[in-house]
């Protein structure tokens, strides 16, 4: 495979990252070359990482194209390169739907929407693809799971868990600076809490018959201090809002696509 990127910013790097840092890889990656410091430390790490001098250059030297800029630039830019009928694209552009990214590539046929997350870098979590296809499901099954589903609505679905990353670490950073307000060692606070849910986070797959609804209710003892944390949470409307809060997303992630 010869893998060009257009735009090479955070999750181009953390593909190419992921993927350079497989042993024995050797497809051979081209970059277009924005982000210019991103890309120049990206060839300068990894041996077969090359930067193109400009985004056609990216497209003639390659057989596969990951689309990694920003909806807006692909708007402009995509338009204006000759994309040929044998290159396979691959979108990462979260809000652009598959016939919207392949009205923009002109000729091509073979168009795949996929959702990487950042720690790709490091070959773990889930890449959703659309529609299933064998090449890029093998691509992404080396860099964490890979994830085809057979609709559009279901990736839309699906890519709304992806919305909630930075929720999540305002949790265990509420955690965190509560144990600094009570006397708790910045960074053993910080260990602390991420030795935690990296243990909690291993509970799901190593109970995979349970729901998640069952580990919570496993987790809450009755009377317990887990079970008061859940019931006021609740209480106050917490988990009612954060579903309203995925609502939103998909309703812009669908009037968008
Ligand atoms: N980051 C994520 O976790 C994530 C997850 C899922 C999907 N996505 C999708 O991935 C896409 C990229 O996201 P990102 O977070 O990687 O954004 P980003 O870091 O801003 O990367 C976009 C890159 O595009 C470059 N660029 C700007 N104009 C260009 C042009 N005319 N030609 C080529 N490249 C150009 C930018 O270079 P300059 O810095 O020089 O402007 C920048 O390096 C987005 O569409 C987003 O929806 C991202």
């Amino acid at each position: 495979m010869k893998l060009g990127f257009i735009g090479t910013g955070a999750l181009s790097s953390a593909i190419v990252t992921g993927l350079k840092t497989l042993e024995c890889d050797t497809t051979s990656v081209i970059l277009s070359p924005r982000n210019e410091e991103i890309a120049a430390s990206l060839a300068a790490r990894f041996a077969d990482v090359h930067v193109a001098a400009d985004n056609q250059a990216v497209l003639d030297a390659c057989d596969t194209i990951m689309l990694g800029v920003r909806p807006q630039i692909a708007r402009e830019v995509l338009p204006t390169l000759r994309f040929r009928p044998d290159h396979h694209v691959v979108s990462l552009i979260a809000t652009f739907s598959r016939d919207e990214i392949a009205e923009m590539v002109g000729p091509v046929k073979r168009v795949t929407k996929a959702l990487p997350m950042p720690m790709i870098a490091i070959r773990q979590g889930p890449t959703i693809l659309f529609p299933p296809d064998p090449d890029v499901a093998a691509f992404f099954g080396r860099l964490g799971q890979a994830i085809e589903v057979a609709s559009e609505s279901e990736f839309d679905a699906l890519s709304v868990a992806t919305a909630t990353y930075a929720s999540y670490f305002k949790y265990l950073e509420t955690i965190h600076s509560w144990l600094k307000d009570h006397g708790v060692d910045d960074a053993k606070g910080r260990d602390y809490v991420a030795s935690l849910f990296a243990a909690l986070g291993q509970a799901p797959e190593t109970t995979p018959d349970l729901s998640f609804a069952h580990l919570a209710e496993d987790y809450a003892t009755r009377g317990g201090i887990n079970e008061q944390v859940l019931r006021e949470l609740t209480e106050h409307g917490t988990f009612e809002q954060f579903r309203e809060s995925l609502d939103g997303i998909h309703r812009r992630i669908t009037a968008a696509s």
